[in-house]
């Protein structure tokens, strides 16, 4: 085999090629730096474009009586105030510039009938906020910043496999990788380094993510010394397909509920009625003809009220209800839920959802324009991620930044739909701006030891010289269906600890796999190195869920089912790598929040005397 590597020197190594790594390239290039874009899959396939239904940002195009305030208390609320208030600030400062700024760069978002910007309703946002292209937003974000970004004469690295970060004396170094088609392996020597991987979400058996969501961005991060923040918090979108057993998992935007869609189970009840949180009961309707009503207002293009339909409650609430009216016995065909807009006209449903309409049409045989979709929770989103300083988005790792789905903060225990959009776009911006200016104050390269390299290329050429044991994709599918049995929607302390037990067996079995073949085209050697970050991965949002007895957001416990205000209501988690090379946790509060902020929240639900 193979004991040569190419080595590349670029100011700023951007690892990930979604929104938030292309937007960062994109801010780091501008900045007059040299910028190495490494992306796992194609440039352009990114998990950005399963965010179908818009990006959130206070624009008032829809609606005058939007501002970045009341986006900002929705993003608390809906994060059920674990959020980094800062980072929330930011957000909801700076996102309506961030989408213009896309309009100037060739973005083409529907229109509202004056010619600006169009905006549509989605869950816990208080007013219409979500700029749209139909149903394949982000699918136009990343095209645009794609278009921009390889004007601007970036390297790209396509179908490399990133394995190792490289530090050295607390700085950040560069990184290893190797090309998954021919097997040559890589040294990329950096000033700073931006991850931008995106999530894990592979390791749900029901995820709404393709191939590459395995995680390695968490991991690499972790295993370099970074701090993991709210790991325990994972979104299960309410709305996949569920029929065909194939299609399981595949994303069904939310637009669909902001354009009226409704849910009823088995029994034709609207059943979401049931299961407005006391936090939103003031802001949610109580009856289906109130529900009609706020719709009919929407559609006619009047100032809603804001007592919108539960359908667009956040999503914890509506996935954790579709999961409790299957307990009940109350699912529909397949397990599910059913989800109808074709009470609208067909040329709505085309024009507004014209990617659901031809997904159900060619992959489930079902008209959404005449019938109910069958709906269920998918993983579709990781809260926690790689903690950040709140401003500049750098790591506790000097050098080393994230944003986007890999780092943590903005979003809390739940993220709002079409938060991620702007989150790309605001804190990949703010990543790559810093990241160019500190390697602008470096003169040179830091050194990157020798020894260490060879390691990393023993080690990822390891698994090919296994003989006679399993393949790595039986191993992979394991794991997949534990975490999705004992680390899903509901957990338990007993679930949890069996969990922990089961990785280290999954890690065991993962050291002997083998993939067979060569360096070329090997997929099953890929899914073999992928392994070691998925158990990890999978480790840290086990641990983190096992600790936190209460349920709030994105992690419910059947054995703790209300939030406790008191205690894990004002804490996070965070994970670190012990010096003996085990995972240890630990729990901190973000700072006090400022007065002006505090009083744009709903102070009753801070619950503050208790
Ligand atoms: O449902 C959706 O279109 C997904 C949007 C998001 O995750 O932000």
């Amino acid at each position: 085999m193979t004991n040569t590597y190419s080595i590349h020197e670029h100011d700023v190594v951007i690892i990930g090629a979604g929104g938030a790594g292309l937007r960062a390239a994109i801010e780091a290039s501008q900045n007059g730096v040299t910028v190495a874009l490494i992306c796992k899959s194609m440039l352009g396939k990114a998990h950005t474009v399963m965010a179908e239904g818009g990006a959130a940002a206070a624009l008032a195009n829809k609606d005058p009586r939007d501002n970045w305030q009341t986006h900002f208390r929705d993003t608390m609320k809906g994060g059920k105030y674990l959020n980094d208030w800062r980072m929330a600030k930011i957000h909801a400062q700076q996102a309506p510039d961030r989408i213009r700024e896309l309009e100037t760069w060739g973005a083409i978002f529907d229109r509202t009938p004056k010619g600006l910007t169009s905006q549509r309703n989605f869950g816990g946002h208080t007013y219409p906020r979500l700029a749209h292209i139909g149903d394949a937003t982000g699918l136009e974000l990343i095209r645009t910043l794609q278009e921009k970004g390889v004007h601007m004469g970036m390297d790209v690295f396509m179908e490399y496999t990133v394995r190792h970060l490289f530090t050295t004396d607390g700085h950040i170094a560069g990184c290893f990788a190797y090309n998954r088609n021919d097997g040559s392996m890589h040294v990329f020597k950096a000033k700073t380094v931006v991850m931008a991987t995106g999530g894990a979400t592979r390791c749900w058996a029901v995820c709404s993510g393709s191939w590459e969501y395995t995680g390695e961005g968490y991991a690499l991060a972790y295993w370099a010394g970074a701090e993991m923040g709210d790991m325990e918090f994972i979104q299960f979108h309410p709305t996949g397909m569920i029929w065909p057993p194939s299609v399981k998992g595949i994303l069904v935007t939310e637009g669909v509920r902001g354009e009226g869609g409704m849910l009823r189970n088995s029994e034709g009840e609207r059943f979401m009625f049931n299961y407005v949180p006391e936090m939103y009961e003031d802001e949610f309707a109580d009856t289906e003809e109130e529900a009609l009503q706020w719709v009919d207002e929407v559609i006619s293009g009047k100032l809603a009220s804001k007592r919108r339909p539960p359908e667009l409650l956040t999503r914890d609430v509506v996935a954790k209800a579709i999961n409790s009216e299957r307990d009940a016995g109350r699912a529909s065909e397949h397990g599910g839920a059913y989800l109808d807009i074709s009470w609208r006209s067909p040329e709505d449903v085309k024009k507004k959802l014209p990617g659901m309409y031809h997904q159900f049409k060619e992959l489930a045989a079902v008209d959404i324009t005449k019938q109910p979709m069958e709906v269920g929770p998918t993983a579709h989103y990781v809260m926690g991620g790689i903690k950040v300083h709140p401003e500049t988005q750098e790591t506790r790792i000097k050098g080393l930044y994230a944003a986007g789905e890999a780092a943590t903060g903005l979003h809390g225990a739940n993220r709002l739909g079409g938060n991620s959009l702007s989150d790309l776009i605001v804190f990949g911006k703010i990543a790559g701006e810093n990241a160019a200016l500190q390697s602008k104050e470096m003169e040179i390269f830091r050194e990157i030891d020798d020894h260490e390299i060879m390691m990393v290329m023993a080690d990822t050429l390891e698994p090919l010289n296994r003989k006679g044991g399993e393949n790595p994709a039986k191993i992979v599918e394991d794991l997949r269906e534990m975490m999705q049995e004992k680390v899903g929607i509901i957990r338990t302390r007993k679930l949890l600890q069996e969990a922990l037990l089961d990785l280290d067996q999954l890690e065991i079995r993962a050291s002997k796999a083998s993939p067979g073949g060569s360096l070329i085209y090997n997929p099953g050697w890929h899914q073999a190195l992928e392994l070691n970050a998925m158990i990890d991965v999978s480790r840290m949002c086990t641990l983190a869920a096992l600790h936190r007895e209460e349920s709030r957001g994105g992690h419910t416990r059947d054995d703790f089912p209300t939030p406790d205000y008191k205690y894990w209501g004002k804490i996070n988690s965070v994970i670190s790598k012990h010096k003996d090379g085990s995972m240890f946790i630990e729990h901190r509060k973000y700072p006090i929040i400022d007065s002006e902020l505090k009083a744009l929240l709903d102070v009753e639900d801070l619950h503050e005397e208790e």
